[in-house]
């Protein structure tokens, strides 16, 4: 299979590359290397050395390819993706951004949890292969255990997403934040007698300081979180919250939400969509950045079709697939093992804090923190290339 791959100099794209040579998964695709930028220079020193990088803005360059894997953003996706179907080319298209996502033949590939929603679409002939919003993937992964059985009713979920959900010149501006907040308390740290409310005006003074670096994320982020991401939907709704309940539905073929849909749906289910065999599971979130760098934190509030015991709905969650980690509910494991400083960088998704709550029967509390760069974005995407090559 001739693959090319576009945007493998990013953030998911090194990732990506990474967990392909880590996997081996070369040894199966025969890679083309594109770039939007640097055409002619050198590619990664992966599959056939000393070729030339493709110029990924000339659809021409694409012909012959059997899959195109894409981290280059929905800028690029939506210039060329149209263009290449146009002019004929009808290969395998698997992309991190989000630009394809709700389109009908579009499938969102989240395969530990929906391999037969792909398996149909594959019967059926289709081509274009989606990586899912990281929250609502890693929230999945998570709760999978729930949703395969279909055991879930309605969620909540409150997150607390990491500053790579917004790039990497975002995880640059964190630190540059960390750090001149503790630049403008250093001095006084540094003295013994200090009093910590002179220490707090200080750092106060710096986050509303208009030198406070915010170029990316247009208000201080370290000392401070922001509660809204992605653009305003106008219903009092972010688009990264109507994701939860678009996506989670689309991925396991229960339809899609539209937007006015979303802030309508009731724990009833609300409209079932066309063509879809169950009703959509209402999910209500708020999203907001703090200051993680790449694990994105979920708390939710599931409420179970069943009244389940509590260790029948721990082992549900713990056996669903190899990744997840039941973390015990207690103190001293929630804080070492329930967090983004302990999970960043691995494949493994925390599930910890898991309790049935006082609100009545079937409702289920439990906190989640997956790495938003792994199964949040590039894991998909390689795992649906091993998928088509059939091994
Ligand atoms: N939209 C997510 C975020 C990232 O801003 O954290 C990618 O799905």
């Amino acid at each position: 299979m001739r693959v090319g791959f576009v945007g493998w100099r990013g953030m998911v794209g090194s990732v990506l590359l990474q967990r392909m040579q880590e996997e081996r998964d070369f040894d199966h695709v025969d890679p083309v290397f594109f770039s939007t930028s640097r055409a002619g220079g050198a590619g990664p020193p992966i599959g056939t050395a000393d070729v030339p990088l493709r110029d990924a803005n000339d659809p021409k360059a694409f012909a012959g390819l059997d899959a195109i894997v894409t981290c280059q953003g929905g800028d690029w996706t939506h210039a060329m993706h149209p263009a290449l179907r146009a002019a004929g080319w009808s290969g395998h298209w698997i992309d991190a951004a989000s630009a394809l996502r709700m389109n009908d033949d579009a499938v969102i590939i989240l395969d530990p949890l929906n391999r037969g929603v792909i398996d149909e679409a594959r019967a059926r002939g289709a081509k274009d292969w989606i990586g899912g919003n990281c929250t609502v993937s890693l929230m999945m992964m998570a709760f999978a255990g729930l949703l395969e059985r279909d055991l879930v009713e309605w969620m909540t979920c409150m997150t607390y997403q990491a500053a790579s959900g917004a790039g990497a010149q975002n995880m640059r501006e964190l630190l540059a934040q960390m750090g001149e907040a503790h630049l403008a308390a250093k001095a006084l740290l540094e003295s013994p007698g200090a009093s910590i409310l002179d220490i707090d005006r200080e750092v106060a003074g710096i986050l509303r300081d208009e030198r406070f670096p915010t170029e990316h994320f247009g208000v201080p982020l370290a000392g401070s979180l922001i509660p809204w991401i992605d653009k305003d939907l106008g219903n009092g709704m972010s688009r990264e919250e109507w994701k939860g309940s678009a996506e989670l539905n689309k991925i396991l073929g229960r339809g899609v939400v539209p937007p006015e849909h979303a802030a309508r749906a009731s724990p009833q289910g609300g409209p079932r969509p066309p063509g879809a065999a169950k009703p959509p599971i209402p999910v209500e979130s708020i999203c907001v950045r703090i200051g993680a760098m790449r694990c994105h934190s979920q708390a939710v509030t599931i409420k179970l079709t069943e009244d389940l015991p509590q260790a029948e709905i721990e082992s549900l969650i713990a056996g669903a697939n190899e990744w997840v980690r039941l973390v015990p509910n207690t103190r001293d494991a929630s804080i070492r093992h329930l967090t983004p400083a302990a999970v960043t960088g691995k494949l493994e998704i925390a599930v910890g804090r898991v309790r049935k709550l006082a609100l009545g029967p079937g409702y289920v509390g439990a906190f989640t923190v997956g790495d938003q760069l792994l199964w949040g974005a590039a894991e998909p995407l390689r795992r649906m290339l091993r998928i088509l090559v059939g091994r």
